[in-house]
């Protein structure tokens, strides 16, 4: 489409007319006739927010369409707002916790008094949750406001008390709060106390602009003036106006804009504690104090805290701190610890950034495990990396053992994980340095080596140190190569998908009549004849499925592929992932030669070179550009086939 002079001013038109559309003007008693007839209309702010989340829709994460995914949750009963879904990946459990928070809050229940606060280590999310929910306020529509008011007041505490109970039957709302001293002052000064009279407005929640969304950095600890939170009186105005006068007031604190919006509060626990009594009494009795002397001022407002986990120890090991922290909602932000989701974290910051080099196959899912790997706590049920696959929503059989692993078993045994290892901007940080070393292209070798570097010059123990180098020379160098074994092999390997599938039929053919104790019938001799046996063995052998663990597999086998005939899933080499992983296996080792041959030769000849260069258009085809692919081809013949 071409995008003419024309296009540019109906765009700027019809977002100029569907602004215009949602402004309004009017006074008080126009004002109470819109309630009238939508009594939806004067909110909380945490209704404000919820009813905004809960509109973008939600479903249970039994409903989800993602049979790991499936697997994953089937014992929590986790809701999943889509307003989160693209955005945050793999903490499915802080996301669904904060909704939590605001769903009661908004039901006015004991959360709506307390602050929310999200804990966890850096770079996990929490500043980036805490921006989404203030970009939903921005994105709810308008609220209405007195007209002038610092703090973008509710309207409706205009009505004096004695009418309130009229007011709320008439309506049909509950009213709450109670002007502040300038919107009191001018009533009184401007309005002459006609209240009906008062112009109100529609106000649009701007974090820029300060508006409904106050922020309160870390602030240095000499220098705590409350103004930052509660404006302050200005002394230029002192000698015009009498104390006690509110034309003096600046009310331009975080608590003041952040009204009806939010407050949130950066690093929280490096404030003092005098801050921190001002944020609980805020949201504990809605009201902080005005400057000076002009009492206190009623606010609605989410409050939300973030820090890491070493300055919430600090905070909550302090016993004196206890007042506090009976009025917290703790929200874990642990890093993400599965590999699928890791890999859109990564490919979400890349879409946004400026980074626009070649990204060859599996570089994302290489970093990705090497982040999460330094994540997971160790356990004597499997190793780490048969973890991280079983965390991934993977049916994983360990090598050797046929006893599947219990994820929950794994889950209960763990104390503190994902609250430490390596964070998301140390793989950003790693992705960018291999950019710039190579120039062109980042793959699983240069970002693998820039991690490394990385690691050896980190500052951590020497402990973690050889954890972590252990992780990149070791388990995902050999994961790696397995995997690009596999990679070459399918370019090499003629209609591969084709083949594979074969396999995997005559293998279910021969495992069902072992299993039954019946004979096979030869596809196309129509002849009938026992299992094979060394067939089926030269299979399972390939995970190392050998002696009695094979009668146990083989029934699983058949058992799982069952089930799925019975679900009508449509069943390939792919339906049961240790099969799959056998099969692919043995499909790799048929070629094994031939490809280990025309790979690393120097000299080729005719029939050679025809073959080198069909496997080498095939991986470009899955994604490799003309750089990368000589890097992973020179890397396979280093390294697969060491003479
Ligand atoms: N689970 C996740 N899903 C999606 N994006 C994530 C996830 N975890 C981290 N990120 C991304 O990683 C980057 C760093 O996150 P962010 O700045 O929000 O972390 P933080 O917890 O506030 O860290 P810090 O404690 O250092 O302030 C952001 O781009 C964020 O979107
Ligand atoms: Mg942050």
């Amino acid at each position: 489409m071409e995008i003419g002079k024309t296009s540019f001013a109906e765009v700027i038109q019809t977002d100029r007319t569907s602004r215009e559309n949602k402004e309004w003007r009017g006074t008080l008693l126009d004002y109470l006739e819109k309630i009238k007839e939508d009594p939806s209309i004067p909110k909380l702010a945490h209704a404000r927010l919820y009813d905004f989340l809960l509109g973008q829709g939600m479903y249970d994460i039994a409903q989800s369409d993602d049979a790991r995914v499936k697997r994953l949750y089937k014992d929590d009963n986790l809701k999943v707002y889509n307003y989160f879904k693209d955005e945050f990946f793999g903490i499915e459990r802080t996301v669904a916790q904060i909704s939590r928070y605001f769903h009661s809050a908004s039901l006015k229940g004991e959360e709506s008094r307390q602050v929310l606060y999200l804990m966890g280590p850096v770079g996990s999310g929490k500043s980036s949750l805490v921006e989404k929910l203030q970009r939903a306020l921005e994105e709810t529509d308008p609220v209405y406001a007195i007209e002038g008011c610092p703090m973008f007041e509710e309207p409706l505490h205009l009505i004096p008390r004695h009418l309130r109970k009229e007011f709320e039957q008439m309506l049909g709302v509950h009213i709450e709060g109670d002007l502040c001293p300038t919107c009191r002052f001018r009533l009184k000064e401007e309005y002459q106390a006609r209240y009906e009279d008062v112009p109100i407005v529609t106000v649009s929640f701007s974090k820029r602009n300060r508006k409904g969304i106050g922020v309160v950095p870390p602030v240095d600890p000499n220098n705590q003036d409350t103004s930052v939170l509660i404006g302050s009186e200005d002394i230029s105005k002192l000698d015009k106006y009498s104390e006690g006068d509110p034309r003096v007031l600046e009310l331009n604190g975080a608590f003041n804009v952040g009204n009806r919006g939010m407050v949130e509060f950066i690093e929280v626990f490096k404030n003092e504690t005098e801050y921190l009594h001002a944020m609980i009494t805020a949201t504990q009795e809605k009201f902080i104090p005005a400057p000076g002397r002009h009492g206190t001022i009623y606010v609605d407002s989410v409050i939300v805290a973030h820090s890491n986990e070493a300055e919430w120890q600090k905070f909550k090991a302090d016993h004196t701190n206890e007042a506090i922290l009976d009025r917290i909602v703790v929200v874990k932000v642990p890093y993400n610890l599965r590999l699928s989701e890791e890999v859109k974290i990564y490919q979400k910051i890349l879409k946004k950034s400026s980074f626009r080099a070649h990204v060859a196959p599996h570089t994302l899912e290489m970093a990705s495990m090497f982040a999460i790997l330094s994540r997971l706590e160790p356990t004597a049920k499997c190793d780490l990396i048969t973890k991280l696959r079983l965390y991934n929503g993977e049916e994983v059989v360990e090598k050797g053992r046929t006893k599947k692993i219990n994820l929950q078993e794994l889950r209960e045994d763990v104390k503190r994980e994902g609250l430490s290892g390596v964070s998301t901007r140390f793989i950003m940080k790693a992705l960018d340095n291999a950019l710039a070393e190579s120039g062109r292209c980042i793959n699983p070798i240069n970002v693998r080596e820039t991690l490394i570097a990385m690691v050896k010059e980190q500052d951590i123990t020497d402990d973690l140190r050889k954890q972590y180098l252990e992780f990149l020379q070791d388990t995902i160098h050999k994961d790696y190569l397995e995997l690009l074994e596999k990679e070459i092999t399918k370019a090499f390997v003629y209609s591969y998908q084709a083949q594979a599938d074969a396999l995997f039929q005559n293998y279910l053919d021969h495992a069902e009549a072992f299993v039954n104790k019946t004979r096979v019938k030869d596809r196309n001799t129509r002849e009938e004849l026992q299992p094979d046996e060394g067939f089926l063995k030269s299979v399972e052998e390939q995970i190392a499925i050998i002696g009695s663990a094979a009668d146990g597999f083989r029934q699983e086998v058949i058992a799982y592929l069952w089930a799925a005939s019975r679900r009508a899933q449509t069943i390939t080499y792919k339906s049961y992932e240790p099969l799959k992983e056998a099969i692919e296996k043995k499909l790799t080792n048929s070629v094994r030669d031939i490809s280990r041959v025309i790979t690393k030769a120097r000299t080729r000849d005719e029939e050679q070179i025809g073959k080198y260069h069909t496997m080498v258009s095939s991986l470009l085809e899955q994604g490799y550009c003309e750089y990368c692919v000589d890097v992973v081809l020179k890397y396979a013949a280093n390294n697969l086939w060491k003479d």
